[in-house]
């Protein structure tokens, strides 16, 4: 069985991990995986060439992808669905997509025209429709937190100033809410929120009271952290520090998380297209969080 895969949309660590995991997922059960470059742009340009698990293996701790990446317009049309269609059934037999909320569509779009297609949610945005966790969103996490507390180094050798942190994210508050949650940040701005200066202002006012510094993460959909600062500027009196995390932090290093993440994903991917599974996304859900557990369970046996 001949299987494609590409990487779509913004990179976002981990992909690389898929990319491993469905490889040797196919080399083990005697199958070829066929890497395709720059995402749909290549799908459609015909640009594709067998993968080695070896090959990808060296690649594994880097962010990035290793195929290239694309936001390829075409993929908008029917036009484009309907060519990416036909890619796939002259390629061979599936296609696995490791992108984010548009790549994703345009996998479910081609998978509609009965070509078999596996999409991976590979965003750091964590924003898909469906519950689960999105590969390189952990890795982002904790790129963003280690900015924010090298930020706190400096705010605590200073003290009396405020910082204000812009986060990527899209058009969700997803990942500035967890990287402000991991750096201890309480004060986030986020477009699920309207945002009021005036009062968001006393926040930072009581926080920097506290603390004696107030470090706040800016969600980028809502603006850009320089007019959000210039605004909080004019409600506090008081100079706002821009500091605009953005695209490096798609080139975290993949954490743990993400490239078990994404070598389990990748996998799975791998064994239901040669299963003839229907098409599907893979998900993982990060389950019912916290629980409490009676001591009587947790002890061992008494001597
Ligand atoms: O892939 C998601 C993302 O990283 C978002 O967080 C961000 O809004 C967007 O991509 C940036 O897109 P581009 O790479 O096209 O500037």
């Amino acid at each position: 069985m001949r299987i494609g895969v590409l990487t779509s949309g913004g990179d976002s660590p981990g992909m690389n991990a898929a990319l491993l995991g469905a490889c040797r997922a196919a080399e083990s059960r005697g199958h070829v995986l066929l890497g395709i470059a720059r995402g749909y742009q290549g799908l459609l340009g015909g640009e594709l060439r067998p993968l080695s698990s070896p090959e990808v293996l060296v690649r594994l701790s880097e962010s990035g992808t290793l195929l290239g990446t694309s936001r390829e317009p075409r993929m908008r049309s029917e036009e484009g669905i309907d060519a990416a269609a036909a890619a796939v059934r002259s390629l061979g037999d599936a296609l696995l997509v490791v992108g984010g909320k548009g790549s994703l569509t345009a996998a479910a779009r081609i998978a509609a025209q009965g070509v078999s297609v596996f999409g991976i949610p590979g965003t750091i945005d964590g924003d898909m429709n469906y519950p689960t966790a999105t590969l390189g969103m952990d890795s982002a996490v904790n790129y963003g937190a280690r900015i924010i507390d090298d930020l706190r180094v400096s705010a605590l050798a200073m003290p009396g100033r405020y910082f204000l942190v812009e986060t990527l994210g899209g058009d969700t508050g997803h990942l500035a809410r967890a990287t402000a949650r991991v750096a201890g940040c309480e004060l986030v701005i986020t477009q699920d929120e309207p945002f009021d200066a005036a009062a968001f202002a006393r926040r930072m006012r009581a926080a920097l009271e506290r603390d004696r510094f107030c470090i706040a993460v800016l969600a980028e959909g809502v603006g850009f952290a320089t007019h959000i600062g210039a605004e909080l500027e004019r409600q506090l009196g008081a100079r706002v520090r821009p500091t605009i995390i953005g695209h490096s932090m798609r080139a975290a290093p993949p954490s743990a998380f993400d490239r078990r993440l994404g070598l389990e994903m990748g996998e799975q991917a791998v064994k239901l297209a040669l299963e003839g599974a229907p098409s599907c996304m893979i998900g993982y859900d990060l389950g019912a969080g916290l629980r409490s557990h009676g001591f009587a369970g947790t002890l061992g046996e008494q001597d």
